[in-house]
């Protein structure tokens, strides 16, 4: 460890006290610790951090905000996500804040997108600090306590870089409405494959994908959600007409799993507008 560096431990973590920018990784008390979030260092590499570990490192991030957040970045994030909804001409009516934290995320959506969001977070912590409105403490590995379909959009910022158990992903996906439902999520750096096969693996399709502009590394992606592929990433004119028995899929469930594809956004469908979103008692 450097001479000038010092550190305070939280638990399992230790935070780098000062402004400095530490090593990818320091060697402390006969463990090696993986720096995270710029000032905070994980028993573990960033990607395999359990949910119990999440926890713990997004109520450190809570408590010491003020200097681990960076507003900027994080305002630029979510504006550039609400951008690509608007822009795909998706006019959701019943939005999920999936990891909402403090809810300020939620509030956000509220005033661009709907006043129709519900929130959940597997942190008690976050929520009782912050009582956002309409939000609810889950499990990380589900279930969710809402209705099949009731969503037509799930957002997720500054929370797909984490490994999402799938279960909660294939949770997210079945609340999702089938006819058109779709998630948005911001991710970077070397978190980004992972978190997209797991996406895949739980029937996510991706649909578009664009950089953050001002934030090096940074992307949003547009998800839309498909039924069952047997080959996410095969090329539709492999598969179409392909479908085996006990697929269930249509040609259509087909193309939309393909990454990139040339799907067209699906607009706010008829019938679901006057589904109640709000948090269940
Ligand atoms: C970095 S914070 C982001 C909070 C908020 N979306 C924001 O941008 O301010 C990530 C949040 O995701 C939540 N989270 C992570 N994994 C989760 C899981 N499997 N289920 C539910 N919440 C999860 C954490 O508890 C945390 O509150």
């Amino acid at each position: 460890m450097g001479d000038t560096m010092r550190f305070i431990a939280h638990g399992s973590l230790l935070l780098l006290d000062g402004d400095m920018l530490g090593p990818r990784a320091i060697e402390h008390g006969g463990r090696t610790l993986y720096r995270f979030m710029d000032y905070l260092y994980v028993p573990v590499p960033p990607a395999d951090m359990d949910p119990h570990l999440v926890q713990e490192v997004c109520e450190l991030r809570l408590s010491e905000r003020a200097r681990v957040l960076d507003r900027r970045i994080h305002a630029r994030v979510q504006a550039a996500m609400i951008k690509v909804v608007r822009e795909c001409g998706l006019a959701p009516g019943n939005v999920l804040d999936f990891g909402t934290g403090t809810g300020e995320s939620a509030e956000t959506l509220r005033t661009e997108l709907t006043p129709r969001v519900a929130g959940c977070d597997m942190s008690w912590a976050s929520l009782a600090a912050a009582r956002p409105r309409n939000a609810v403490t889950v499990a990380p590995h589900g279930p969710l306590p809402f209705a099949s379909g009731t969503f037509d959009l799930v957002h997720a910022l500054f929370v797909m870089h984490f490994k999402i158990p799938a279960p909660m992903l294939t949770e997210l996906h079945r609340c999702t409405a089938s006819g058109g439902g779709h998630l948005v999520a911001n991710c970077y750096g070397d978190s980004i494959e992972p978190y997209r096969e797991r996406m895949r693996a739980a029937n996510w399709g991706l649909a578009m994908s664009v950089p953050v502009t001002g934030v090096a590394g940074h992307v949003i992606d547009l998800w839309e959600r498909v039924r069952r592929v047997e080959r996410p990433h095969c090329r539709v004119d492999q598969i179409a007409g392909t479908k085996s028995a006990g697929d269930g899929g249509s040609r259509m469930d087909v193309e939309r799993a393909v990454p990139n594809c040339d799907a067209k956004p699906v607009t706010e469908s008829e019938g679901r507008s006057r589904i109640d979103c709000s948090t269940p008692e």
